[in-house]
């Protein structure tokens, strides 16, 4: 049985892996079809580590804040788990993986306006238009949710990048109002929008967001307030979706290179799970063809060999 790491060896690890992610800055683009975020400098690299008594680790730029993009439609999800029942939610959306891109519209025809999962854009568009109907102001709830489980108030909404988001919101619109067509989505498409973009503009730094994510490697409890915020069963589905589903058309090489429940933005973070041990979120802005962080999945690749962990 392989040793749990020292806390020093485990900072030692980090900053090698701060101090080596250089190596993968000529690979790669910052996402651009989001003009705001073609604004981010390309060459940056954070971690941090939450482990599951709360306690933080971290090394390089673990503390600038970044456009925390699609790693919201987690807490979206939480959230809509929290307020909803199972049959509701599982009805209007499914649990599978899409083997298409994050933002694909081919099989959402096909499928009757009901998308795959909760983490493509389609999805998310549909969680959020649960959380309209079920809240009396959705975006701000979704605020509060994040501040309270990052122990952090001031975490805010990006209004620029909203704003972009919003005037190059074509592609997203158009999966929503084709889900409106089949009388999936609900609410006004506009509102469903706007608290999507507002969602995924949230800046947090690498430390915030591991923090955020602490819950699901501890039983689905809070570390800071020892408030459950899932139920253990619900955690371990949360962690099941986010392995097949969080990393779009690269889940399954994510999960053969890094083995850990994982959600990525296009803003270049990704945060994964180690269950019963760590959250862990990564932050490097050039991305690979699916979107995902290079540096940041290469990272967790060393991070998983160096903790010398089989966690499936
Ligand atoms: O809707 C979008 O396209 C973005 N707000 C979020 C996409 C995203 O982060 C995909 N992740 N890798």
């Amino acid at each position: 049985m392989p040793q749990p790491i020292s806390r020093e060896a485990l900072q030692a690890l980090l900053d090698r892996l701060a101090a080596d992610a250089p190596r993968c800055f000529g690979e790669g683009k910052v996402a651009s079809y989001i003009p705001a975020l073609a604004e981010v400098e390309p060459d940056r690299f954070g971690i941090a580590v939450c482990h599951a008594d709360g306690s933080v680790q971290c090394a390089g730029d673990a503390m600038t804040r970044f456009s925390i993009q699609s790693i919201s439609k987690t807490h979206a999800l939480v959230l809509a788990m929290r307020e909803l029942s199972p049959e509701e939610i599982w009805r209007r959306v499914g649990r599978e993986p899409s083997g298409q891109a994050f933002n694909s519209i081919v099989q959402l025809e096909v499928e009757n306006g009901v998308p795959r999962n909760p983490f493509i854009n389609a999805g998310a568009l549909m969680v959020t238009d649960m959380l309209v109907s079920q809240l009396f102001m959705p975006q701000q709830t979704i605020r509060e949710h994040v501040r309270r489980l990052s122990i952090t108030p001031s975490v805010d909404f990006d209004e620029t990048v909203a704003r972009s988001e919003m005037e190059h919101k074509a592609h997203n619109a158009a999966l929503a109002y084709l889900m409106q067509a089949y009388g999936n989505i609900r609410n006004d498409v506009e509102v469903v929008l706007d608290a999507y973009f507002h969602s995924c503009s949230l800046a947090m730094n690498c430390v915030e967001l591991a923090r955020s994510f602490a819950f699901l490697a501890n039983h689905g409890v809070n570390p800071f307030d020892g408030q459950a915020v899932l139920s253990p069963v619900q955690t371990r589905q949360m962690n099941a979706l986010l392995l097949t589903c969080g990393l779009y058309d690269a889940a399954g090489d994510f999960a053969w290179r890094v083995g850990l429940p994982g959600k990525s933005g296009v803003g270049g973070g990704i945060v994964a799970i180690l269950p019963r041990r760590m959250s862990i979120c990564v932050w490097s802005p050039r991305l690979d063809s699916y979107g995902n962080s290079i540096a940041g999945r290469h990272a967790l690749e060393g991070l998983v060999e160096g903790l010398n962990v089989t966690p499936l």
